[in-house]
């Protein structure tokens, strides 16, 4: 079986995540002992292992409802999966629900809150089971600005702790593939050790282990374990990511990614100052910016010494030119 590599597969060994695991089961363990405790919201990027330890601690110490807000994704069907209450009005429903928390008192866990259509509804709500319940209310998202979208006062009342999960390095998801790859069926797994390092490296470009385990999934579903043939895929995940990329971007990203298509394209280069002219940001914001859309392949940059007087100097441009073409579609230039 080649299951153990799937997305929704729970390890029984989660690696290098024993710090915020710690962090988080204090949080289980204060509300085993004082039935109340503190909000918790949990960042990371996709792929960087916010379900798998969640759902590992829930399985740990059994005292918590997990709801999945891109399968539930109101208000309404996030309540009602609390406790599966069959009640058609919202409102008579959290009655019910925060009855029924008071006498079987559980964390809350709310996984990618960002999927749910009405942010501020549904937090309003939270901050009423909170207020009646005091129980722990746990939200995950990769979204680290969300915070900040929630309406003032249940925000206030709220008041989430927050752990971020660091993006995986190379050498992390290589501990992660190699202890996974143990579980699958001895024909299949025997990728070479020059595979599981490539795979490795090309995942941290997003510090993944989701990208990392589908793109050994698919080398183990085509037979086919070449760099370029990775690469391929590694392109093609990318592309579905840009969506969901171009619409989390805030807007000072949005402003860049259109001056960008303004300055170059996937031959043209344009060189940081003259962003940094256009923009009217700092260097080092610039430089900033630069990073964040080379992370995600969108584009790729050099640097150029300029002789004894001139410095160093950085040249952007589109890495390909489908990319270029896809990102000034979705921008609506095209
Ligand atoms: N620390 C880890 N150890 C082992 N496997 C991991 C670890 N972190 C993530 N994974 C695996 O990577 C994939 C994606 O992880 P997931 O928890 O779904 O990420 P997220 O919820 O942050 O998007 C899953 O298949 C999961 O089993
Ligand atoms: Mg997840």
């Amino acid at each position: 079986m080649i299951i153990e590599l799937s997305d929704d597969y729970l390890p029984e060994e989660v690696l290098h995540r024993d710090k915020q695991i710690e962090e988080i089961k204090n949080i289980f363990k204060n509300f085993k002992k004082l039935g109340m405790g503190t909000n918790l919201a949990l960042f990371g990027v996709t792929g960087s292992g916010k379900t798998t330890i969640i759902k590992k601690i829930i399985k740990d110490e059994n005292n918590a409802i997990y709801i999945s807000c891109s399968e539930a994704h109101t208000t309404y069907k996030a309540i009602k999966k609390i406790f599966n209450l069959n009640i058609s009005t919202q409102e008579e429903l959290l009655k019910k629900t925060i009855e029924r928390l008071l006498k079987e008192p559980r964390i809350l866990i709310f996984d990618e809150i960002d999927k749910v259509k009405n942010l501020s509804q549904l937090v309003n709500t939270l901050n009423t089971i909170y207020r009646k319940t005091m129980i722990p209310i746990i939200i995950i998202t990769p979204k680290r600005n969300i915070i900040k979208q929630m309406p003032t006062d249940a925000r206030k009342t709220l008041f989430f702790e927050k752990i971020t999960l660091p993006s995986y390095n190379a050498h992390e998801l290589k501990n992660i593939l190699k202890s996974r790859l143990k579980l699958v069926d001895q024909k299949i797994r025997d990728l070479d050790e020059g595979t599981v390092n490539y795979i490795s490296a090309i995942a941290a470009q997003h510090g993944s282990a989701r990208v990392l385990m589908n793109l050994t999934l698919r080398c183990i579903q085509k037979n086919n374990f070449t760099q370029k043939f990775i690469e391929i895929v590694f392109k093609e995940m990318m592309k579905e990511d840009w969506i969901d990329f171009v619409n989390e971007i805030n807007e000072t990203e949005r402003a860049f990614l259109r001056c960008l298509l303004e300055k170059c394209d996937f031959e043209k280069e344009v060189t940081s100052e003259e962003l940094q002219g256009k923009m009217k940001l700092t260097a080092a914001r610039i430089s900033q910016l630069i990073n964040t859309f080379e992370r995600y392949s969108a584009i790729t940059s050099r640097h150029e010494n300029l002789g004894r007087a001139g410095g160093r100097r950085r040249f952007v441009k589109f890495d390909t030119k489908e990319i270029y073409k896809e990102l000034d579609k979705m921008m609506g230039y095209s």
